[in-house]
């Protein structure tokens, strides 16, 4: 898909295509009255007929209007005009690139970026527009034998800036979009994947791929030979009832101007099936659990996102893959582990597992003297039921990081929500038998697991994403969404802004 920044007057474009919008109850916006203008009122004799009220999502396609260049006009239904907020300008978007895709419009000129949305500017609305145009293009068919593609999809989209002094921002915007939806696609590839392909190996190749690509990034694969030799017993207990092996993927990206600046690291879950182990999971949407290794794709989508914008950052992203199954040799409840740090867990459940192959990555990463760490991962299904499927789980050590990460939620309107880690909650852990326990029972899951992997995180600034509800969807529209790749990317991209700032 081919994006374009204009400013320019609707009736002097000349477009297989020109979209916009209509307010309810039938009131034309700005531009669909300079239209309406030189049709001589043909446009708002269509409304009074009752042809279009307005209301959010509603679609009319017109064709040779009079006095229009353009082969067709859509009109776009926006709803009121003061309530339209950041989800129906989404919602909108994405109505229209369906619409388009279906008219045999190959090319469009779009003037919604020039609607109002409550507190957001044209940055956030031309790079919204193009996530959205391109999360609303995404297909999984690699496993379909006839695949259903538009017989004339939309292949040119040219977003329009009120002004020409929006221009340039207008065209920062969609190149930070097409990086950022990019990297969303990549997550949603990988994390797609089924598990009979998708192991721990696969995506250290995934990995790898992205080396070769760009020649900031260089890629190293840690076996679980490697993992003994290192001490990481807690990892290698979980891995041990698979056939598949273990293996952590580390994806180093080199951007600062300082090579040896603090590197920011982000850890992504990878257990690429988590059928529970010994403490097997029901049998109910177990399939799902191949999603459990959403934490590593976004990981890998924000990697190639970070390099695409050659962002000015040292950023290292780690795979933790790992597959839980049960079997004759997995390890089992009661079992005591000597986690890497030295510090003694006693599993009380095998379905636990997240945390302990975490818990050894992040004292792995001590080593690269991290300027911060933040781990994504689909830890708990108490995550779900706090917080629902809509916002991602944010806790934190470090008050600082965790305010960078909310405020990149919100610009990058990607949900999530701080929850506490206060001492109270560690108790939950205690042990009869070793430093600590792997589970603290049902009351606040999410943040007893956090406070888990905190005790593994005290060599640096940590937060830890829990998007065991935000990763994929369940139901119809199963599938991965992405999330939280544009988050970690708006963070990435802010501190990137930062760097050039100071310097
Ligand atoms: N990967 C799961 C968490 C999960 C479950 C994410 C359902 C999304 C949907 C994790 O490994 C797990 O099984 N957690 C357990 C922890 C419990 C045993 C303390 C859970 O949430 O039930
Ligand atoms: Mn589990
Ligand atoms: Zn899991």
């Amino acid at each position: 898909m081919e994006f374009s920044i204009k400013s320019g007057n609707p009736e002097k474009q000349r477009s297989a295509c020109i979209v916009v919008g209509v307010f309810e109850p039938r009131r034309l916006s700005p531009v669909a009255e300079q239209l309406d203008k030189i049709s001589e009122g043909y446009i708002s004799s269509l409304l009074r007929r009752g042809d279009l009220e307005g209301k959010t999502g509603q679609m009319l396609l017109l064709h040779q209007v009079p006095g229009v260049l353009s082969e067709r006009v859509l009109l776009v239904g926006c709803g009121k005009e003061r309530e339209l907020d950041e989800r129906q300008y989404k919602q909108i978007i994405t109505k229209t690139i369906e619409t388009l895709n279906e008219s045999g419009s190959m090319e469009a000129v779009c003037f919604l970026t020039e609607l109002h949305v409550k507190g957001r500017d044209i940055y956030w609305k031309v790079r919204q527009a193009v996530e959205a145009t391109q999360a609303s293009r995404y297909r999984f068919n690699k496993f379909k034998t006839r695949k259903k593609e538009p017989r004339r999809p939309l292949r040119k989209i040219v977003f329009n800036v009120p002004t020409r002094r929006e221009l340039s921002v207008g065209e920062k915007a969609v190149q930070h979009g097409v990086a950022v939806a990019y990297g969303t696609k990549i997550c949603r590839d990988v994390a797609n994947m089924p598990p009979n392909y998708c192991n721990p190996s696969y995506l250290g190749e995934q990995a790898k791929e992205l080396a070769e690509k760009h020649d900031k990034i260089s890629v190293s694969l840690i076996d679980e030979q490697q993992m003994a030799d290192e001490g990481m017993n807690s990892y290698l207990a979980v891995v041990r009832g698979a056939k598949n092996e273990g293996l952590m993927s580390i994806i180093d990206y080199r951007g600062a101007n300082d090579p040896n600046a603090k590197p920011i690291v982000l850890l992504g879950k990878g257990m690429t099936f988590d059928a529970g182990g010994i403490s097997l999971k029901p049998g109910e949407a177990m399939d799902e659990m191949k999603y459990d290794m959403c934490g590593a794709a976004a990981v890998l989508g924000v990697m190639n996102t970070v390099a695409e914008l050659n962002l000015p950052l040292n950023v290292i992203g780690v795979l933790v893959g790992a597959e839980n199954m049960p079997d004759g040799d997995a390890y089992r409840p009661g079992d005591i582990l000597t986690t890497m740090s030295g510090q003694t867990v006693e599993v009380l459940n095998t379905d636990a597992e997240g945390r302990l192959v975490l818990c050894d990555a992040l004292t792995y990463v001590e080593r690269y003297n991290p300027d911060s760490v933040i781990d994504v991962a689909t830890l708990t299904g108490a995550c779900v039921i706090a917080l629902g499927h809509h916002t991602s789980g944010l806790l934190s050590n470090h008050n600082p990081l965790a305010h960078e990460l909310q405020n990149a939620s919100e610009q990058a309107d990607d949900k999530a929500w701080r929850l506490p880690l206060y001492d109270e909650y560690k108790e939950q852990l205690d042990s009869s038998f070793a430093d600590m326990a792997n589970i603290g029972g049902r009351p606040g899951g999410t943040i007893t697991a956090a406070a888990f992997l905190s005790r593994f995180a005290k060599k640096y600034n940590w937060a830890h994403l829990d998007i065991a509800g935000t990763a994929w969807k369940s139901g119809k529209d199963k599938g991965a969404t992405g999330r939280p790749v544009p988050l970690l990317s708006q963070f990435l991209i802010n501190r990137a802004n930062n760097e050039s700032n100071d310097s």
